[in-house]
């Protein structure tokens, strides 16, 4: 599909908030709630997909989220080996190109297997790159970058902002263009830092779960009346920074 570059961001970033209250509206437990949100992530992916942005990235699983109770994350990390076995095979085929960022060494052996099988299985489809981030913080990007760097051996003087942006988590894909957080808060929440620095925000106070294609929509439809000057006063003239 065509894009406009001007009306479909070319990368979106999405802090799926607000499972836990979608749930409790509902008298229902929290883990229910995380599991609509699972729907509502792949209905989100298709209708991304459809139209013509090429790199969706969500918020999972924060570097903070471990300060849960033992019982949510527990239910969190299970969940992704449901939503592997459920929808793998489906995102697949829709040539969707599933990539998972963030420090891996916490999690399980089951969990590391699924998400090396998600990207196994889907590492040569190109109509959408979908990364998840999980068990990821946007500081603990910029400090694995740097200590990639030191471990490469990089001399001071040629560390530069393309560089450290080749050595961060999201490396192969632009610097996202819209950045979206669900659920009413008005926060970053430790979420992409170095790559969001010219990302357009949009915050709504839909909680996750109810996130559909008017949803979307909508802030699609805000990204389209912003002027991205990147700096410049000649909003026409501007290019995008950094990024793959
Ligand atoms: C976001 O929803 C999903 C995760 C952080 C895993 P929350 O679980 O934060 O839901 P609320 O914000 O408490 O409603
Ligand atoms: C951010 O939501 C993390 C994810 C959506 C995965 P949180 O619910 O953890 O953020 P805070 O605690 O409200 O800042
Ligand atoms: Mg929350």
């Amino acid at each position: 599909m065509q894009r406009d570059p001007k009306l479909v961001p070319r990368h979106v970033a999405i802090v799926m908030d607000g499972n836990g209250r979608w749930a409790k509206k509902r008298f229902m437990p929290r883990f229910f709630g995380h599991k609509q949100g699972v729907d509502a992530l792949v209905r989100c992916v298709q209708a991304c997909s459809d139209r013509g942005v090429e790199y969706l990235t969500v918020f999972a699983f924060s570097s903070e989220n471990w300060k849960r109770p033992e019982e949510e994350i527990s239910g969190l990390l299970g969940l992704v080996l449901v939503a592997v076995s459920k929808y793998l095979r489906k995102l697949a085929e829709k040539g969707v190109r599933i990539r998972i960022v963030g420090d891996r060494s916490a999690v399980n052996d089951k969990v590391r297997a699924a998400w090396d099988e998600a990207e196994r299985t889907t590492a040569h489809n190109t109509r959408i790159t979908l990364s998840v981030a999980f068990n990821y913080g946007g500081r603990w990007d910029v400090v694995q970058a740097c200590r990639r760097a030191v471990r490469e051996g990089v001399a001071a003087e040629h560390i530069d902002e393309a560089m450290l942006s080749s050595l961060t988590a999201l490396s192969y894909a632009p610097d996202p263009d819209l950045f979206i957080r669900t659920g009413g808060e008005v926060r970053i929440s430790n979420f992409l830092l170095w790559q969001i620095a010219y990302a357009e925000l949009y915050f709504t106070d839909c909680l996750w779960p109810d996130f559909d294609e008017a949803q979307l929509d909508a802030a699609l439809a805000a990204f389209a009346g912003r002027e991205r000057r990147f700096g410049d006063v000649r909003a026409a003239a501007a290019q995008p920074v950094g990024g793959g």
